[in-house]
C-alpha cells in the first residue's frame, strides 16, 4: 500500500459519521454539497462545532482552521460578543420584512469606518453585492459595458462568473446566456497602458471592478500603485470604480484596502465579516450614485427613473445584530493587528518548512491572508539560484497552477488536520494561538513531503 493509501485509509477509520452523512447527502442534494468548494473526496467535512480558530467533525476529529467561514470570521468561531448579540436580537423576533432599529445602527458603522460610505445599501452575499454595484454604475454612467481584471473572483451570479480562473477568456458556468461575458472587458491587472487603450477605445464602459488586494485576495498582487493610477485613469474618463472589498473589507484595516491604500473608489461591495460571519452583504458609496434608488424628496424618481432593489432578507435583524457586534470591535483596529500578526508568524514558519526542504515554492500575502506557491516549470526551477528568484506576479502562473497538485496539497493538508480556505490559500483571525501556528506548521510540513513524495513540487 502506498503511503498516500495507507493515510486515506486511516483518515477513512475515523470518518463513520461523515460517511454516513455523505450517503444521506448523495440522496437529498443536488452535487451533493452546498458550494462547490466544500465537494472532497473520499468524503466531504460534515462540521459540527468551532471555536476560536479549531472546528471539529460529526466524528469528533479537530482541524486547525484556515476557511474561517469562507473568511467571514475575522474574530474565530464562536465569539462570544457577537453571539450574545445575535442571542439578544432573537428573542425579539428573527425578520420583520421593515427596517429596524439595527438596520441604521448597521449602516452607520459602515458609514463611520468605510472612507467612501456616504451610503450604504445592504444585501444578502457578496455576489448580490457586486451585481447591484454594477447595476448601480450602468444606471449612473448610462454605459453597458464593464471593465475587469483577470483572476479577480466577483461571485457566481450570471455577469460575473467569467474570467476567474485559467483560460480566463473562457465561460465561467454552463447556462449562462450567451452574449453575458461580451458585455466586459477582461484585461491583465498591473497594466495601466492597456487599461487606458480600453477606456479610451471603448466610450461604453461603465465601471472598472476589481479585488484591490489583487486577485483571489492576494493570490495574484497587485501594487497600490495600480490602484491609484486606475482611480485616475477611470475618473479622467468618467469611469465609476467599483472595489470589490467581499474579503478584503474589515480585514485589510478598519475601512478596508482602500483606507490600507488610500485610493476613494466610488462604489465597494462588502459581505462575510461585514455581517459578523452571518448572511449579509452592502453596496457602499457615492451618495449621488446610490441616489439612484431614492422614490421621495428632491431626488424622486419615477420607476423608470431609478434603480429596481428589493429583497426579502435585506438587513436581516440577526445579521445586522452580529455586524454591530463585530464592527464595533473592528473599529478599535485590535482584531485586525492581532490576525495579522498571527500570519506572519505562519507565513515565516511555513516559508521554513519550504527552505528547509529545499522546495522550489514560497509563501505570501497581504495583512492575514496566506498564500503557497508551488513552482512546476522546470526551466524556471533550473534557473533559480534561489527560492527568491521563483517570486512572480504573472496571474497564469499564480492561478494555474497544476489541479493535480493542489487537489492532493488540500487532501493532505487535511489527512493531517488542517482546512483551507481555497487552492492553497487560507485566511487566519484574531483567534488563532500560538499553538495553530506549531500544529498546522507540522501539517504542512508532512504535506509538502507527500506532495514530493509524490512528485508533485521539486527541490531546487
Ligand atoms: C472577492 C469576492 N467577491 C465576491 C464574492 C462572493 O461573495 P458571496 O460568496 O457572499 O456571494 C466572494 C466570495 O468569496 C469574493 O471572494
Amino acid at each position: 500500500m502506498s503511503a498516500l493509501s495507507s493515510l486515506s485509509a486511516s483518515y477513512m477509520e475515523t470518518r463513520g459519521r461523515s460517511s454516513e452523512y455523505f450517503e444521506r447527502a448523495s440522496r437529498v442534494l443536488g452535487g451533493k454539497v452546498g458550494h462547490d468548494l466544500r465537494y472532497f473526496e473520499p468524503v466531504p467535512l460534515y462540521i459540527q462545532k468551532g471555536k476560536a480558530g479549531r472546528k471539529w467533525d460529526v466524528d469528533g476529529n479537530e482541524y486547525v482552521d484556515f476557511l474561517m467561514g469562507n473568511g467571514a470570521l475575522l474574530l474565530g468561531h464562536a465569539d462570544p460578543i457577537v453571539l450574545e448579540a445575535i442571542r439578544q436580537a432573537m428573542g425579539s423576533g428573527t425578520h420583520f420584512g421593515n427596517d429596524h432599529p439595527l438596520h441604521i445602527e448597521w449602516a452607520e458603522w459602515v458609514q463611520k469606518l468605510v472612507p467612501s460610505a456616504e451610503r450604504v445599501r445592504f444585501v444578502n452575499s457578496g455576489s448580490e453585492a457586486t451585481m447591484l454595484a454594477i447595476r448601480l454604475a450602468r444606471a449612473f454612467t448610462g454605459r453597458s459595458k464593464l471593465l475587469r481584471f483577470e483572476g479577480h473572483f466577483h461571485g457566481w451570479l450570471d455577469g460575473v462568473v467569467h474570467g476567474f480562473q485559467p483560460p480566463f477568456d473562457s465561460d465561467g458556468s454552463l447556462g449562462v446566456p450567451p452574449g453575458v461575458r461580451e458585455s466586459f472587458v477582461t484585461i491583465p491587472d498591473r497594466d495601466l497602458g492597456l487599461a487606458e487603450q480600453v477606456l479610451a477605445a471603448d466610450n461604453r464602459i461603465a465601471a472598472a471592478i476589481l479585488e484591490p488586494s489583487g486577485a483571489s485576495w492576494g493570490r495574484v498582487p497587485i501594487s497600490p500603485e495600480f490602484l491609484h493610477g486606475l482611480r485616475e485613469l477611470t475618473e479622467s474618463y468618467g469611469v465609476l470604480l467599483i472595489f470589490d472589498e467581499v474579503v478584503t473589507g474589515f480585514r485589510f484595516s478598519p475601512g478596508g484596502a482602500q483606507q490600507l491604500y488610500g485610493v476613494m473608489p466610488d462604489l465597494s461591495c462588502f459581505a462575510k465579516i461585514l455581517a459578523g460571519a452571518m448572511p449579509g452583504g452592502a453596496v457602499v458609496g457615492r451618495a449621488d450614485v446610490l441616489e439612484l434608488f431614492d422614490q421621495t424628496g428632491d431626488a424622486r424618481h419615477d420607476r423608470f427613473e431609478r434603480v429596481a432593489h428589493l429583497g426579502t432578507f435585506n438587513a436581516a435583524p440577526l445579521s445586522a445584530a452580529a455586524g454591530i457586534a463585530l464592527l464595533k470591535q473592528v473599529a478599535t483596529g485590535g482584531p485586525i493587528h492581532r490576525a495579522n500578526e498571527v500570519t506572519r508568524k505562519l507565513q515565516a514558519a511555513w516559508d521554513a518548512v519550504l527552505d528547509k526542504h529545499g522546495i522550489a515554492g514560497y509563501v505570501y500575502g497581504p495583512c492575514s491572508t496566506f498564500h503557497v506557491y508551488f513552482e512546476t516549470d522546470k526551466r524556471r526551477i533550473r534557473e533559480a539560484t534561489s527560492r527568491q528568484d521563483l517570486h512572480t506576479s504573472d496571474a497564469k502562473r499564480l492561478k494555474g497552477m497544476p489541479l493535480q497538485l493542489v487537489s492532493l496539497y488540500q487532501r493532505l493538508l487535511r489527512y493531517h488536520g488542517v482546512d483551507n480556505m481555497s487552492s492553497t490559500g487560507g485566511v487566519v483571525s484574531a483567534a488563532h494561538t500560538e499553538r495553530d501556528i506549531e500544529d498546522s506548521t507540522r501539517a504542512f510540513e508532512m504535506t509538502v513531503l507527500g506532495l514530493r513524495e509524490a512528485r508533485q513540487v521539486f527541490s531546487l
